[in-house]
């Protein structure tokens, strides 16, 4: 029996354990969100002509980053830790098999994508040779900006409209003699592409061939790009966003995620390369050859592990 296969397990058993005890028996549980699926207009391609990238001309906003939501923050702490433990996995996951842009994405609301996605963004950007962007890919309930206390407008869906060109839709913090101090030196490496206002038609929006164009376009000038995203068994979006990226990174939240929903995920993404499970906010995570995060705040504590194999037999 594989390692993933029993956090799964684990997992599933915990969220048993919740439905028969209560809430209480869950840490930091969440309310989940339904998300709809409209009939979308066709998008026109942009007509916008170009400006050359240029790093150092992303225009600079006062951001407002949440300590709660970004743990990686904290100058150090069990967080940073785990997180950088996380983030070695990657790595050596790179010396395998070349890869730069990682999708972010589970089965279902709520399990920690986007939670996942800015806190590797961040530990990756505390390493100073990094260069990285962030890109919130779910265009239905954008949280990104929210989390780093960032403007949401223009972002990828005026992109992809075709009403902003690359360099108005990336962000970077403005740095001050106030904000360039302990751990959120690594927001100085970190731009930041925000999910922008799209209306209803986002599953028109993010299969439109510009985000391969945008990822194509950025990829040489960054060293990782993370993409957050929506759920891939409620919408389609995650698998045309996973068209534009090297690997898919997995979520699962324990407690919460059934296990058939953690398999049906990993089998939506049949066409990637599935880097493994994050096994986000459970206690008593298997920790034997894995990556394991420990993080408390006011809604509870919680763990993260990651597995390199997410197959059944494996
Ligand atoms: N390990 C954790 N410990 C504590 N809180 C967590 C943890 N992971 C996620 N959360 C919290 O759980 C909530 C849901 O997380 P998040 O928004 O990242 O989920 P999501 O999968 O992106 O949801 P959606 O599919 O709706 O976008 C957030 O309030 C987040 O801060
Ligand atoms: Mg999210």
């Amino acid at each position: 029996m594989s390692r993933i296969f029993e956090a799964l397990q684990r997992a599933d058993m915990d969220r048993r354990k919740v439905q028969e005890n209560g809430p209480e028996a869950a840490l930091g549980s969440e309310i989940t969100k339904a998300v709809e699926l409209e009939e979308a207009p066709a998008v026109e391609d942009g007509s916008l002509a170009e400006a050359e990238i240029d790093l150092s001309k992303i225009a600079r906003h006062e951001w407002a980053p949440s300590a709660a939501a970004l743990p990686t923050l904290a100058d150090r702490g069990a967080a940073v830790e785990q997180f950088r433990s996380l983030r070695t996995g990657i790595y050596q996951r790179r010396y395998e098999t070349p890869m730069k842009v990682v999708l972010v994405s589970s089965g279902m609301p709520g399990e920690g994508k986007s939670f996942i996605a800015a806190n590797l963004a961040l530990s990756l950007a505390r390493n100073s040779v990094n260069n990285i962007l962030l890109i919130d890919g779910d265009l239905r309930r954008a949280t990104l900006h929210e989390l780093l206390g960032a403007p949401n407008v223009p972002g990828l869906s005026e992109y992809i409209l075709g009403s902003a060109g690359l360099m108005d839709v990336m962000q970077r913090r403005l740095i001050s003699k106030s904000t360039e101090v302990g751990g959120e030196r690594g927001l100085s490496n970190l731009t930041f592409i925000p999910a922008g206002l799209c209306g209803d038609n986002s599953s028109e929006l993010v299969s439109h061939k510009r985000v391969e164009d945008l990822i194509s376009r950025l990829a040489p000038h960054f060293d990782w790009i993370i993409i957050d995203s929506p759920p891939v068994l409620a919408v389609t979006d995650a698998v045309d966003l996973a068209r534009a990226a090297d690997a898919v990174l997995l979520v699962a939240r324990g407690a919460s995620t059934p296990f058939d929903v953690a398999q049906r995920a990993q089998a939506a993404f049949s066409n990637s390369r599935i880097l493994g499970f994050v096994l986000n906010a459970v206690k008593d995570a298997p920790r034997s050859g894995s990556y394991s995060y420990y993080y408390g705040n006011n809604q509870g504590d919680g763990e993260l592990s990651t597995r390199k194999g997410a197959r059944r037999q494996a």
